[in-house]
């Protein structure tokens, strides 16, 4: 691993042979040789059975250092071997480290309009072989990095967007065997990016939010088999022109025109009459730190297939909605246009439907050089889209979809009997990619891509059952955190740009994704760290809200997104959801500190525990008093109000007898918003009213989940009725929201098809339906809830997590003599309690055996037999 920051370095091991002996011990040994002849710490043997983020013993590493570490256990049966050994090496971790410049084009026209994309190159001379080499690159802008004309990396859009006016991400890589002796070239390309480019919707003022001027920071350190070192920096020796892409913008696409091209410019002798000094611009070293997110990268290649043509235009269709770009192939003459547009959805006429994009061009633009074939994809840019026109005289010989994405890998898979559920399933899985590409953000195609902390909120646990996002969350986490206010509290996006006024800041359940999202990274990963790192921001919010309270110890009415589109409020208001946006503001900070509370105790420190407990409480109490009447007439305030403990044991049954009645009387029909569709499913299955919860997850006509699968979403849509039932696209009309009619708002409009908000349903799914929960008493799936639901015409279900222990996974049958089968598999380290859906008169058997109703699984295979097992059997809706 290369890159390393300066924090402590966190240990986890699998243990490949389950056996059923535990761990009962473990000793890390750290060396700086890889055979570990001399070693440089050693934990000792240390009880315990951790295997996950467990500190490694010796100093933080220092700048570059490179250091092994091994592991070992005991069980019963003893100690086992050393692990493999795991070599990681710093980066760059001091400020004083850095001594490469921030260098540009001179007079740089990009400061002031959409402009061509700067070239910086710096030819050296190497006198013998290389023996090691690294990169540590960042820059202002994004950039495209190589070595005599090879791309260092295939990640792209790098370094990603953090909050730039406090942290900028380095990125290290082996560069060794790009060098030889002789001349060698350093080269760069930079873009707009998040950095310069368009944020926000307002097309006359939305470029440059952090800084006019772009920068490439560079440090290239190489040893060499002479044993003498040399460093090649970013300074004012670089030289710099432009090329053939005139134009890069997030929003607005690519501009790319080969006739300007540089022939072999990053390559060793090239001329460079004409080319200029690199101009060198200020920059603040101490905000730079090591990159611990994976970066963002091609994930899959699509075909495509024509599905509409007239004159010189085709029309594509990638199959898919996603975040990517067109790659083409074409064959023309010099001079000739290509034009690519893109959208998410067809108007009934087959035309591209772009309204949805507001201003966003979402266009690449080529000029072809000569008559040749030529591959073509733009450059610094990605779109949301899943259909594209291509319009040209030039020939077309293929195109195909690039999806792109953080590419954090997959860890949950789940598959039933029911093909409109797996559908739903993989939506969700596209969606977190597409929105999930360097931050967490709404959507992936209009004027907007912000990370919009609600969302985050209610899609954190479906997004770390699906993907290992751990440090994905980690690092926007510590930018929701740099991006906090003492007294306003947690912006609505972060980075936080864009917003102004009452909106900006402290929206409820926007701005509690500061509690709500590292305790759900917490819960899935199993990893304390998440809530050490996170637990003064957490304090700081909630601390901010005591701050609002009025005499009645509750927050006053304010602006609130509320339950941002709930089905049934105006479609230009979203924000007018029926249940009551101050009842929903206080029990989100009942909830925030409630889970402050947690996060204390957990961190061991019992006084603050019992204060934000104490507060939890309270708020909790008044909330009931204030609005108990208001809470029984939608879901989402039932839904929140037993969610959030809000309702007093005594009164738990009969409000959910009250969601359940609501859910019946509307035939399962979906009536919350973005803050109770996460919350729904859960308050029933906590009640045990898993007739109802299907009722609504299995539901086909609209407002449901499975509506707009069978409408043909290939992603999860923004709103409900994204296509109307007749089939219409949704007008998707706005008002501009409260707080923010004075300012240039959403123009107007806003419709989605990739928003993954109501894809939080996911979770649930692989909880109740498949039977496979994390615990968060023994958090990471040490101890995981084998609760599988069946439900009729659902005949089987499977589902499995790659948890840091392994695999873990849950396979039921509905056989035909009525039983129910159900495959356990845990990991090493792992273990399950069993809970049948069982009847009066079930018996259940494990491996063959007589067994208790409730059984305690650990390591290894198990196979359980439920005869007579509860179907649940929602009312047909
Ligand atoms: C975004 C949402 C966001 C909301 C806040 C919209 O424009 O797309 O997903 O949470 O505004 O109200």
């Amino acid at each position: 691993m290369l890159g390393i920051g300066a924090e402590p370095v966190r240990l986890t091991w699998r243990v490949e042979d389950p056996g059923d002996q535990g761990q009962v011990a473990y000793e890390i040994q750290s060396s700086g040789s890889a055979d570990f002849d001399e070693l440089l710490a050693s934990s000792g043997e240390m009880r315990g059975e951790e295997q996950i983020g467990v500190e490694a013993p010796g100093a933080p590493l220092k700048s570059r250092e490179i250091r092994h570490y091994r592991a070992r256990i005991a069980s019963a049966a003893g100690w086992s071997d050393w692990s493999p050994v795991l070599t990681v090496e710093a980066g760059l971790n001091q400020a004083s480290d850095w001594v490469a410049e921030a260098v540009t084009l001179p007079d740089d026209p990009g400061s002031q309009r959409q402009s061509p994309s700067p070239l910086l190159r710096h030819e050296f001379d190497l006198i013998a072989d290389v023996k090691k080499a690294r990169l540590y690159v960042t820059s202002l802008g994004v950039h495209r990095v190589s070595i005599n004309g090879q791309p260092v990396t295939e990640e792209l859009l790098n370094p990603g967007w953090s909050s730039y006016r406090h942290r900028l991400l380095s990125a290290t890589y082996d560069v060794s065997d790009l060098l030889s002796p002789g001349s060698n070239v350093v080269s760069g390309v930079l873009g707009d990016g998040w950095y310069r480019g368009r944020l926000g919707w307002d097309p006359t003022d939305d470029r440059a939010r952090y800084g006019v001027e772009l920068g490439l920071i560079a440090q290239l350190e190489i040893e060499l088999s002479d044993g003498s070192s040399m460093r090649v920096i970013t300074d004012e020796d670089w030289l710099t022109s432009t090329g053939e892409i005139l134009s890069a913008d997030l929003y607005d696409g690519a501009v790319i025109d080969f006739t300007s091209e540089q022939l072999g410019w990053e390559l060793p002798e090239f001329d460079t009459t004409g080319w200029k000094k690199a101009a060198v611009i200020p920059y603040r070293k101490e905000l730079i730190r090591p990159r611990q997110s994976p970066a963002v990268r091609e994930i899959e290649t699509r075909p495509t297939q024509v599905v509409g043509r007239s004159g010189n235009k085709i029309i594509v269709d990638g199959g898919q909605n996603l975040a990517g770009f067109v790659r083409l192939r074409v064959k023309g003459d010099q001079g000739d246009q290509v034009t690519v547009r893109h959208a998410e959805v067809l108007e009934s006429d087959g035309e591209l439907h772009t309204r949805a994009l507001r201003s966003a061009k979402a266009t690449d633009n080529y000029t072809l050089a000569d008559g040749g074939e030529v591959d073509l994809e733009p450059t610094f840019t990605f779109h949301g889209f899943r259909y594209a026109e291509v319009e040209t005289e030039a020939e077309v010989i293929l195109a195909e979809v690039v999806a792109i994405s953080s590419d954090l890998p997959r860890r949950g898979w789940f598959e039933c009997s029911d093909q409109t559920l797996n559908r739903l399933h993989e939506n969700v899985v596209w969606s977190q990619q597409a929105n999930f590409v360097s931050i967490p953000t709404d959507c992936p195609q209009r004027d907007e891509r912000l990370g919009w902390t609600g969302d985050a909120q209610a899609f954190a646990p479906t997004a770390c059952t699906l993907f290992e996002a751990q440090q994905f969350w980690s690092s926007w986490l510590e930018d929701l955190a740099l991006d906090q206010d003492d007294q306003l509290g947690v912006p609505s996006v972060v980075p936080d740009v864009v917003l102004e006024g009452e909106p900006r800041f402290g929206r409820a359940g926007w701005a509690d994704a500061a509690t709500f999202v590292p305790w759900a990274v917490y819960e899935s990963y199993g990893d304390l760290e998440i809530l050490r790192k996170q637990f003064e921001s957490m304090r700081r919010w909630v601390d901010s809200l005591v701050a609002r309270r009025g005499v009645d110890r509750l927050l006053p009415p304010a602006m609130q997104f509320g339950d941002w589109l709930d089905p049934d409020a105006p479609p230009d208001r979203p924000w007018e959801a029926k249940a009551d946006s101050t009842f929903l503001a206080n029990a989100f900070f009942s909830h925030s500190a409630r889970l402050t509370a947690e996060a204390a105790e957990l961190l061991g420190d019992t006084a603050l525990s019992s204060h934000y407990r104490r507060l939890a409480d309270e708020i909790a109490a008044a909330v009931w008093a204030g609005w108990q009447d208001h809470v029984i007439e939608t879901q989402t305030g039932c839904a929140v109000a037993l969610s959030f403990d809000i309702v007093p044991g005594g009164e738990r049954s009969r409000i959910e007898d009250a969601l359940a009645d609501l859910v019946r009387q509307s035939e399962g029909r979906v009536a919350t918003g973005f803050l109770g569709t996460p919350l729904v499913l859960h308050a029933l299955a906590r009640g045990g009213r898993f007739d109802e919860a299907y009722q609504m997850l299995l539901r086909r006509r609209h407002p449901s989940w499975l509506y707009q699968v069978e409408m043909g979403a290939t992603s999860i849509w923004e709103r409900w009725d994204a296509i109307r039932p007749d089939g219409s696209i949704h007008p998707g009309d706005m008002a501009p929201p409260p707080g923010m009619e004075d300012q240039d708002g959403p123009q107007g409009h806003m419709l989605s098809f990739n928003h993954y908000a109501y894809g939080a349903v996911i979770d649930w799914v692989y909880r109740h339906l498949a039977g496979l929960a994390p615990d968060h008493s023994r958090p990471g799936y040490r101890h995981v809830i084998l609760a599988p639901k069946p439900v009729s015409g659902i005949d089987w279900a499977r589902a499995s997590i790659d948890s840091d222990l392994g695999t873990t996974a849950i396979s039921w049958r509905r056989e035909p003599d009525g039983d129910l089968s159900v495959d356990v598999q845990l990991p090493f380290g792992a273990s399950g309690t069993f809970l049948p859906p069982a009847n009066d008169d079930s018996e259940v058997t494990l491996d063959g055996q007589p067994s208790e109703r409730e059984v305690i699984l650990g390591p290894g295979s198990h196979r359980l037999l439920v005869t007579n097992p509860r179907i649940a059997s929602p009312d047909p809706s």
